[in-house]
């Protein structure tokens, strides 16, 4: 279109922004007044315009733009004169503003100016609002957060991963108070009460990676080897609870620059805590934001499970100063080359850190997670299709994040790790400064190992799903057949070219197969070959052979998919697992497969249970702690589908799991392992749950002790969850003194931690009157609005009561939670834990007036999984073996 007949009316409803001029360089000031909660701001954007046009189109939303304000001026050598626009056009709908000449503008360098102001926001998005105390008063703290589309709230910019610029930033701030960017202060100006702050100019970079921050803090601060300064910032007096973060970041920096070849690529690194945070941690160029949980580490005060969490989140963030913002994804499409690797390379850093923490054990989690949501048919593909900015903050799910790394993982041990780790590094030495796409990585790593790791790799990234795996004995072979895993029961049409692995009665006898077609047989007389002496296929081998012919697939669960074997196959696996051959990982795999299997109603519950019974001397910490996970399940289930045999399964499960608890005992012993202490609080809490007398007994005798003396030794963070668990157990409303003493000591602590744990407990009460009380709470001004999600674990009885609130109170939730992920998982939360079509059909009845395109594809999800939970609750009814099985498992060992 011949550029004169332009019109504003072609930039509507369009994904992307025209691409007639692309930013160079942004210098941009902003004048804070935290006390108003206000900001005025001047952006000049250095552009390069590339095709005829008379119009200049950026992002800008909430923004008040003073359109007497804007100007542009070309750089031609000739001609330097500043236009004023002949139009200026705000569309709200698409956070877009149209800048219109009377004539075209030279094709070549010029510059933009744009003045606005703005409101200091509470939506933790764009640049808002944070509160904290300081000496017992309330203060302000201005904070951004522009992942995946908000720096436009902050000034009007080209707001696109791929429009990377330059950026100088100046803000204008109290005297008093600390103000951060990406890069280092290069100046700063005091005039009196307010004082002028100058950073650096920054390498090329996206705009979601700008950052700003203002506010009183402590730090700590630790050198890399050459120089670079790295900063923990935490509230006034708190600085000590940064140190743990500080050392995993120095550390993790170490790890990457050797990793990548490739230096860290800015002079600093700030990381900062902050009291509102919509995420756990953002990892903006050079000043990383976290949630206090998520960077604080406190000796006395912080659980070991709290401990893990901060280097995984600090070593994710990290990373995604290479894999993210020195390389980025061209469009949020590709969203999982940032989250997956990060998330990745989290687990490689941290397993490099804490060996003994086992963390590619608990991988597994991720895999798990990933598996479970790409189980149902409103799952998305790996690289999705993103139309609009409301769209994009749905994607930050567990597939992007979980099946990312999870594929990841599964190509690596393909192609072997040091091979991967060179493509790797080539992969960000070539993209560096600037975009990739999924298929740009495949590439590099195709060149690299010289497999066709495109073919292979798009099937896992191009189409929902994955495959289960059925494999089933026929004389010397293994016959294979691969069809789409669905918890519903149905089985799609994907196929996947699937690396498998197996494994014959001993973990020296392997032999990979890349599954290409939707069947495929193994011939296993080569694996008895390899199989030197050891006793046979044979169908008549003896019984105490009978422990080696297991076979395996999938070894060490690297693989995205599930298995299913033949019953044969099953209980040789399941002999194996008694007689302790198998890996940790395998264990909590089979378990984890036949769960799912379970769910999709391929398997009865009774069988699952049989396969449990397998693991009655499970001492693995990461399997004991995922077995507890799939206990809790299965009593929801029992509760729902046959709740006369309730008591007999907890009665089963306290069996289970009494005696790994009773080795650890309540109390932490010296020099003990990571993996010990994280488990005595998770088993302590399974029993307090499941109602074990004893255990419960011995909890609120120990809270009574803390509640004198709060830095008792016999309720460390550690088990103290598994206390208030217990409390609540027999809290209502004639009885609410324990309520009121959690409250209390909610009010009293100021560690998010402490607070964050008090909430995870008030609605696990069976009282509803209690659990509506606690849901209100959840909405009063004590509690931050990212905390809230925390108490929505509502107990069985609570579930109708929360169900009602959660009507009730929709609109001003929508209203407070509107931003985005958190608005998502109130309706996970509060939804899916239902199991009846007709609560369905309520639930989408419900949302039929009030669905959002920003929440849309989780509320189906959920309403899916409600069906999937009626139709296994139907089909458990069904199991005529239950019973029995049920009771004598809880018989055993009692
Ligand atoms: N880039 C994300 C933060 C983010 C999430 C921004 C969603 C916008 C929307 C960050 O790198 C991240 O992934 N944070 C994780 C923590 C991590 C340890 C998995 C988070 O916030 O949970
Ligand atoms: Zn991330």
């Amino acid at each position: 279109m011949a550029a004169q007949q332009q019109s504003v009316e072609e930039f509507k409803g369009q994904p992307r922004l025209p691409r007639f001029a692309v930013p160079r360089r942004y210098d941009l000031t902003i004048a804070l007044d935290l006390v108003r909660s206000t900001f005025s701001g001047a952006v000049e954007i250095a552009v390069d315009v590339v095709s005829s046009t008379r119009f200049l189109v950026l992002n800008a939303a909430d923004l008040s733009v003073d359109h007497q304000s804007v100007w542009f001026r070309s750089q031609g050598s000739d001609r330097q004169e500043t236009k004023r626009p002949s139009e200026i056009v705000e569309i709200d709908a698409d956070e877009i503003l149209v800048v219109g000449f009377d004539d075209l503008l030279p094709i070549g360098e010029g510059v933009l100016g744009i003045r606005f102001t703005g409101t200091l926001n509470d939506q933790m998005k764009g640049l808002y609002r944070s509160t904290y105390e300081y000496n017992g008063e309330k203060r302000n703290m201005a904070v951004t957060q522009f992942e995946p589309a908000d720096a436009r709230r902050c000034f009007p910019c080209w707001d696109e991963p791929a429009l990377k610029a330059t950026f100088k930033i100046a803000l204008e701030v109290p005297s008093d108070l600390i103000a951060l960017s990406n890069m280092p202060v290069v100046n700063e100006k005091a005039n009196g009460p307010v004082k002028t702050v100058s950073f650096e100019e920054s390498p090329i970079m996206s705009t979601y990676l700008v950052a700003i921050v203002v506010g009183l803090f402590d730090y700590v601060e630790a050198p890399l080897p050459d120089g670079i300064k790295v900063r923990v910032y935490t509230q006034v007096g708190k600085s000590h609870q940064g140190k743990f973060a500080l050392d995993v970041a120095v550390k993790a920096l170490e790890l990457y620059i050797k990793y990548f070849s490739v230096p860290y690529p800015l002079p600093k690194l700030d990381m900062v805590a902050i009291p509102d945070f919509a995420a756990g941690a953002m990892e903006n160029y050079g000043l990383v934001t976290y949630r206090e949980i998520a960077l604080l580490y406190d000796e006395v005060h912080s659980s070991a499970s709290v401990k893990q969490s901060v280097a995984i989140t600090v070593t994710h963030e990290l990373a995604h100063q290479w894999f993210g913002n020195l390389v980025t994804m061209e469009w949020w499409t590709d969203l999982w080359l940032n989250e997956g690797f990060a998330t990745w390379m989290s687990y490689l850093a941290t397993d490099s850190l804490f060996p003994e923490w086992s963390i590619w054990t608990q991988f597994l989690g991720q895999t798990t997670s990933g598996l479970r949501l790409d189980a149902l048919a409103e799952s998305h593909p790996i690289e999705v299709d993103v139309n609009h900015a409301n769209e994009i903050n749905e994607i930050f799910d567990s597939i992007s994040y979980s099946k990312g790394a999870s594929v990841i993982q599964m190509l690596q041990s393909y192609l072997g790790a040091s091979s991967f780790q060179k493509a790797l590094a080539s992969y960000i030495k070539r993209y560096a400064y600037s975009n990739a796409k999924t298929e740009d990585l495949w590439a590099v790593l195709e060149e690299e190992s010289g497999e066709p790791v495109k073919e292979m790799m798009s099937s896992w990234t191009k189409q929902k799903g994955y495959p289960a795996v059925y494999v089933k004995i026929k004389g010397h072979e293994l016959e294979i057949d691969q069809s789409q895993f669905l918890s519903d029961g149905t089985l799609g049409d994907g196929q996947w070219i699937a690396p498998l692995t197996v494994c014959f009665g001993s973990y020296d006898v392997q032999k990979k197969l890349l599954l290409k077609t939707k069947v495929d047989k193994l011939d296993i007389m080569e694996l008895l070959g390899l199989q030197e002496g050891k006793p046979g296929l044979s169908e008549e081998s003896s019984q105490e052979n009978a422990g080696h012919n297991w076979i395996k697939i999938n070894v060490n669960q690297t693989g995205f998919y599930r298995v299913h074997y033949d019953n044969e196959l099953a209980a040789r696996l399941k002999f194996a697992i008694e007689a302790n051959q198998l890996t940790g990982t395998d264990r909590f795999g089979i378990l984890e497969d036949s769960f799912a299997l379970c769910v999709a109603c391929k398997q009865t519950l009774s069988s699952l249970l049989s396969v449990l019974s397998a693991y009655r001397e499970e001492t693995d910490h990461i399997v004991l702690s995922h077995i507890v996970t799939v206990c809790y399940k299965i009593v929801k289930l029992v509760a729902d589908a046959t709740p006369e045999l309730l008591d007999d399964i907890k009665l089963f499960f306290i069996n289970l799991l009494q005696f790994p608890s009773e080795k650890l005992g309540w109390d932490a012993r010296n020099g003990e392992s990571h993996l010990d202490v994280m488990l005595r609080g998770q088993l302590l809490v399974a029993l307090a749950r499941f109602g074990h007398e004893k255990t419960i007994k011995e909890a609120i005798k120990r809270f009574h002790i803390f509640l004198n003396d709060r830095i008792t030794s016999v309720l460390p963070p550690d088990t103290r969850k598994a206390a208030y668990v217990a409390v609540m157990k027999s809290v209502s409303i004639s009885n609410k003194s324990p309520y009121e003493s959690l409250l209390e000591i909610y009010r009293q602590t100021d560690e998010s931690e402490e607070k964050v744990r008090i909430l995870s407990c008030l609605t696990s009460c069976p009282d509803p009157d209690i659990i509506l009380e606690s849901l209100n709470f959840l909405l009063s001004s004590e509690v931050r609005k990212q905390d809230a999600v925390y108490g929505l674990g509502v107990s069985r009885k609570g579930h109708e009561t929360a169900w009602r609130w959660f009507k009730e109170n929709w609109d001003l939730i929508e209203k407070r939670w509107s931003s985005g992920f958190l608005l998502s998982s109130f309706i996970v939360a509060i939804v899916s834990q239902f199991g009846t079509v007709e609560k369905a059909a309520e639930v989408e009845e419900f949302f039929a007036s009030r669905t959002k395109p920003a929440f849309a594809r989780t509320l189906n999800q959920s309403l899916e999984r409600v069906r999937i939970n009626a139709r296994w609750i139907e089909y458990t009814r069904k199991d005529a073996s239950l019973g029995e099985v049920i009771k004598e498992l809880a018989g055993r060992g009692a």
